[in-house]
């Protein structure tokens, strides 16, 4: 597949990378997921899950939802106090900050969705993070993707991390906590 041909696919499930300015940045984010499908048991990307036990909610959908949460944050505090934040650094690393569930989560023998070895072993963030910089993305995109989880210490540097911070937070908590 060209690398043309993984971004359309990867648009199909992720509306937001036809946002990207630039080309060879949404050629690399399109990379990074799909270096993440083939080392996963999935076939396609709506097929990776979003949380261990948890087999009605998608990660696609969690990522999709993150985005657009912060995005519209950002235009209403935009809106109310002034400031400004830069949209691409926010749809980049929404798209980019979980990848790595697409091999966190599988189904083990009796069929249940689990926490995968990869998941148990290596901290959230650090493989999207390797595959980030394999990818070409610099020091600040890979401290935004290592920064977005409270399982490390590090806070982010810029609003755009702390600002997706809560909008992903805030999409995690009303998946996983209330389910209606
Ligand atoms: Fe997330």
């Amino acid at each position: 597949m060209t690398a043309n041909e993984k971004v359309a696919v990867l648009t199909q499930y992720l509306p937001r990378v036809a946002d990207i300015s630039d080309r060879k940045t949404a050629e690399a984010v399109a990379e990074v997921w799909f270096k993440a499908l083939e080392m996963s048991p999935w076939d396609k990307f709506d097929q990776a899950k979003f949380k261990e036990g948890m087999d009605d909610v998608t990660l696609i959908s969690h990522v999709n939802s993150s985005i657009e949460c912060a995005l519209s944050l950002a235009d209403i505090i935009h809106k109310y106090h002034g400031c400004t934040f830069d949209k691409q650094r926010i749809i980049v690393l929404g798209l980019l900050h979980d990848v790595d569930k697409v091999v966190e989560y599988v189904y083990n023998d009796e069929g249940a969705l689990v926490i995968s070895e990869i998941g148990q072993k290596i901290q959230h963030g650090v493989l999207t993070a390797m595959l980030a910089r394999e990818a070409g993305f610099d020091i600040d995109m890979l401290h935004l993707i290592i920064t977005h989880t409270h399982d490390q210490n590090m806070k982010p540097k810029f609003k755009e991390g702390v600002l997706f911070c809560y909008a992903d937070l805030c999409d995690w908590e009303m998946t996983c906590r209330f389910s209606d």
